[in-house]
């Protein structure tokens, strides 16, 4: 019977999921009570028939052990490297994410990103901010985007979203992804293998999720190919770039700037080397905070787990 079923909620709900959940489901919203006590959450994960998180809780074999009901983890976002997808097979959990809802939202970012890596528009308003409107020294010239090349590293749907944005500022369009695109002459962009994309690139996006063969993809070798004038954006996450090896680029002038979303590690103290940098401009994983795409991520996290509790085919299932 799904209206005595248990939803067990890891992170603060969207009203949009609240609303599909409480309907039809019992529904436990952690963050509800402020701080409460550990074993208070695994006494609810005990009878919990499904999981909505928020890619705030690491999923594995321990945890699931402790979930002896669990049918279905959703989980309000495409990346899902905070859950181990074998262990939840081996377990018999389905997995839902969010993926579709978020690709304009987090293309936006990265477009956004990339264009303050030419222009320095978070470095102007500091300048504004502290009086020096007239001392034009201090913000100095940018780069045009029109003619430049933006190199793509990892050309799923949210690259594809950036491409059309670059290809909209007249820029030239490389990438490097697991297959290449068989659309890829309508977007205007040529497949290259990730040296040349490095050594060729004025921008470059890493837009990957984080699996074992992307974590660290970008360190000190890579830094090195790029161009001294080259730009750096990441809105995919942290743990694809090695930190200091960036930290060094950057103050060695070994490439000219970065701009980032995600970092390694989250959140970023707020004494950390990176932030000592003139030339970084970094937010703090907002790239799907949008209102209504978190609305989106939200309904569908929603609607997976009850697609899954009912035994349907789910809206967005992983594997
Ligand atoms: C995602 O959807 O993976 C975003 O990074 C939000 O966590």
């Amino acid at each position: 019977m799904l209206k005595e079923m248990q939803v067990l909620a890891t992170g603060k709900l969207r009203d949009t999921a609240l609303n599909i959940l409480r309907a039809q489901v019992i529904l436990h919203d952690w963050q509800k009570g402020g701080k409460r006590p550990e074993n208070e959450f695994y006494a609810l994960l005990q009878e919990a028939d499904a999981l909505y998180s928020i890619g705030n809780v690491k999923i594995d074999e321990s945890f699931l052990a402790r979930a002896p009901k669990l049918k279905v983890i959703a989980q309000a976002s495409v990346g899902y490297d905070n859950i181990d997808i074998a262990a939840c097979q081996k377990f018999g959990v389905r997995v839902g994410n969010t993926p579709g809802v978020l690709v304009d939202a987090v293309a936006d970012l990265a477009y956004a990103l990339l264009i303050d890596t030419a222009r320095g528009i978070v470095r102007g308003h500091e300048h504004v901010k502290s009086g020096a409107w007239g001392a034009r020294k201090g913000v100095g010239f940018g780069v045009d985007l029109a003619g430049k090349i933006v190199g793509i590293i990892g050309m799923g749907a949210i690259g594809a979203a950036l491409a059309k944005r670059a290809q909209a500022s007249k820029m030239q369009i490389v990438y490097h992804n697991t297959r290449v695109r068989t659309d890829e002459a309508e977007m205007g962009a040529q497949y290259v293998a990730l040296e040349e994309l490095l050594k060729i690139s004025d921008f470059i996006v890493v837009s990957v999720p984080l699996t074992q063969e992307t974590t660290g993809l970008i360190g000190t070798a890579e830094f090195a190919k790029m161009k001294p004038t080259a730009r750096f954006i990441n809105t995919s996450r942290g743990k694809v770039v090695d930190t200091m090896a960036l930290y060094e680029a950057l103050r060695t002038g070994e490439i000219a700037a970065a701009a980032l979303d995600v970092v390694d590690p989250e959140p970023l103290p707020s004494n950390h080397p990176l932030l000592t940098l003139s030339n970084i401009t970094i937010t703090p994983h907002i790239g799907t905070s949008t209102v209504e795409t978190r609305d989106q991520m939200a309904t569908l996290a929603a609607n997976n787990i009850i697609a899954a509790l009912r035994g349907d085919a789910m809206p967005a299932e992983v594997v």
